[in-house]
């Protein structure tokens, strides 16, 4: 099939995705990913090339927690397609205290055509989508972070080839990084083992939703609690904040807890020789990770946050992008 290219379509567009939201990776099939990641490869070949995509949109961009990353390449992403992002700052109140998440939801369809959010409750971005005909993006709730997930296996992707059989083992909070990032590996059919203190693993739903989409994937679901068995054979040691954002007031007696949980230059000494280091970012150097870990060779935290920009580009080309 010979793919013609044009500042304003790039191959994937129009796709099943067109208007879809995107607020837990449950939502997609593998082959909605093989789609995102072969859209955010050819923005990311030809960045300058396709920036009329979005021409037009504009995208809300409703935050309730900090954030560089998330905020930035959305922004930054719509600017390169041609678009334009508008900033609503929710971190002094959370949204529906104002008023109700589904009369801002009404109102921002009729402005935007599209709305990212970052909230501390997952009802909340569930209640903007279903009141509003807007594809709605999670950007981070207390439950997920499915963008941060396809970034992560984009850039496994783009390292190994395929993720297919590869081994990534998480090491820390079964938290909503970890939980998409189980959803993800599931989907795709990378082997995923979680390692966390007692109390402090992945949720069982979302466990028994990664058991479910492994039985079609072919890949291993493992939670157990010992780093030293976790790491051995991995091909991406995987951590992030043992507190995550809304946890602060557990800080210190989280750091007690998980002191066992730092993934540090012995521990990664027991994965392959080649294993790649992944943070999502934010990083506590000292805590969860080392600096020479972070710091090192194999580490590639950069290249994922990276890639976020070009893998949030992709996403608001497929979902947004259908009618430009
Ligand atoms: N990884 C991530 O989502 O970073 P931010 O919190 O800075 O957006
Ligand atoms: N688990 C972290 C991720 C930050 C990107 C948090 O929720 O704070």
């Amino acid at each position: 099939m010979t793919t013609i290219l044009t500042p304003t379509r790039p191959p994937h567009a129009f796709g099943r995705l067109a208007k879809k939201d995107l607020l837990t990776i449950q939502q997609l099939g593998a082959s909605d990913v093989d789609t995102i990641f072969a859209t955010a490869a050819e923005l990311k070949k030809n960045r300058e090339y396709h920036n009329a995509l979005l021409k037009g949109k504009r995208l809300a961009m409703i935050f309730e927690k900090d954030s560089l990353r998330t905020r930035f390449t959305f922004d930054v992403g719509m600017q390169d397609l041609g678009g334009s992002a508008v900033f609503m700052d929710h971190r002094d109140a959370r949204l529906g205290q104002r008023e109700a998440v589904k009369d801002m939801a009404k109102n921002l369809e009729r402005w935007v055509h599209g709305i990212v959010a970052r909230t501390y409750k997952h009802r909340a971005v569930e209640e903007l989508a279903a009141n509003c005909g807007i594809p709605v993006i999670n950007g981070l709730t207390d439950y997920l972070h499915p963008c941060q997930a396809l970034s992560d296996l984009f850039t496994l992707h783009e390292r190994f080839g395929s993720v297919k059989n590869r081994r990534v083992v998480y090491v820390g909070d079964g938290n909503n990084t970890c939980h998409s990032l189980m959803h993800v590996c599931a989907l795709m059919g990378a082997h995923i083992t979680v390692c966390s203190p007692e109390g402090y693993e992945p949720n069982a739903r979302v466990v028994s939703e990664a058991m479910i989409m492994a039985r079609e994937s072919g890949s291993d679901i493992e939670i157990m609690n010992d780093p030293e068995v976790a790491v051995r054979g991995a091909d991406a040691v995987y951590t992030d904040v043992w507190a995550s954002m809304g946890q602060e007031d557990e800080t210190e007696e989280r750091a007690a807890i998980f002191e066992q949980y730092r993934v540090d230059e012995e521990m990664m000494a027991l994965a392959k020789p080649d294993c790649a280091f992944m943070h999502c970012l934010p990083a506590h150097r000292g805590q969860e990770v080392t600096s020479p870990v972070i710091d090192g060779p194999n580490s590639i935290v950069y290249d994922i946050a990276e890639n976020r920009l070009h893998i949030q580009k992709a996403i608001l080309v497929l979902l947004m992008g259908a009618k430009a």
